[in-house]
């Protein structure tokens, strides 16, 4: 049987993941999003690309939450996003209230699903999907470390002079500003790019990686769309091809990294049963500090967002 993908939210990263799902033909879509006509007119769009890009992908779109009926995968990108000069943070309240009513939806019409998370501030905002759809907490993960990777691959290619396709980089920690990218395993055809390039080359690729997504947004004046739907669709081909990939993903930590309760980047193996392993890799003194900081500035924040509730 076809599987089915539900996306939440069909503004500019709704969208741009829509056309990835339907030109690869990966799954049937449906488009969920509460301004009234939007996902209908873009769900009727793709759906007529389909004779040109030969795809069989069946595409519903339209306001009403139950479209997400009996999906196999749900990704929620609903939400408002940042203006020039904003932190993911600032969105907190808005979105905790937008995520958790698609997140019910879920819990209503397919708590079997697979659920990523891709609404900011990304971390907290998967935890509220976990809680207010009472979904397996291990089904549910957040989109940020597989776009922050990429981000910092991009940067580290172009430092190199190399094709992006033979370098290998991570990067862990909350989807913030104090995310954590790890030099220690950049690697370019397993050669350590901190042998190969000037500490401070890499200093300025470390702190530019962390500012990509406030970047973009000072120029477009909103968020990314084409890396982050792209990075996205990396853990929904991981996910649909049991590849057992190892990404990093906002997961649910019991203990592991010596944290627990929270969700936060880490590596994981990502199967067809979602996150089937978290990844404990070795860290520096630095990178387990700056991780230990990371993790500190999400749970603040879970903390807030239940301070505001209650
Ligand atoms: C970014 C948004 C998606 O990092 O958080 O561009």
């Amino acid at each position: 049987m076809r599987k089915k993908i539900t996306i939440f939210g069909a503004g500019n990263v709704g969208a741009s993941l829509g056309q990835l799902v339907v030109f690869s033909g990966i799954a049937d879509l449906a488009m969920i999003d509460i301004a009234e006509g939007i996902a209908e007119g873009k769900a009727l769009d793709l759906a007529q690309a389909r004779p040109v890009y030969g795809s069989d992908s069946k595409v519903i779109g339209g306001s009403d939450p139950s479209l997400t009926r009996d999906a196999d995968l749900v990704v929620i990108t609903a939400g408002i996003t940042r203006k020039p000069g904003m932190s993911r943070e600032e969105l907190l309240e808005t979105n905790a209230k937008i995520v958790g009513q698609c997140a019910s939806a879920v819990g209503q019409y397919a708590g079997n699903a697979l659920v990523i998370v891709i609404s900011n501030p990304l971390d907290v905002m998967t935890y509220v999907a976990s809680e207010a759809g009472k979904l397996d907490r291990r089904k549910v993960m957040g989109m940020a470390g597989v776009l922050d990777s990429a981000r910092f691959r991009h940067f580290l290619s172009e430092a190199i002079g190399g094709s992006v396709k033979d370098i290998q980089a991570m990067v862990l920690g909350g989807h913030g500003d104090e995310m954590v990218p790890l030099l220690s395993y950049a690697v370019w055809q397993g050669e350590k790019i901190q042998k190969l390039v000037p500490a401070e080359v890499l200093e300025k690729i470390v702190t530019r990686t962390k500012n990509a997504g406030a970047e973009i947004v000072s120029k477009l004046k909103t968020s990314a769309f084409y890396s982050p739907a792209a990075s996205a669709f990396e853990m929904i081909k991981a996910i649909f091809g049991d590849e057992k990939r190892l990404l990093p993903c906002s997961a649910w930590l019991n203990g592991e990294y010596g944290v627990k309760g929270i969700y936060v980047g880490v590596p994981v193996i990502l199967g067809s049963a979602g996150v089937e392993k978290v990844v404990e890799l070795e860290l520096t003194a630095q990178e387990k500090e700056s991780f230990a900081k990371s993790c500190q500035a999400v749970r603040s924040s879970v903390e807030k967002l239940k301070g505001l509730k209650g």
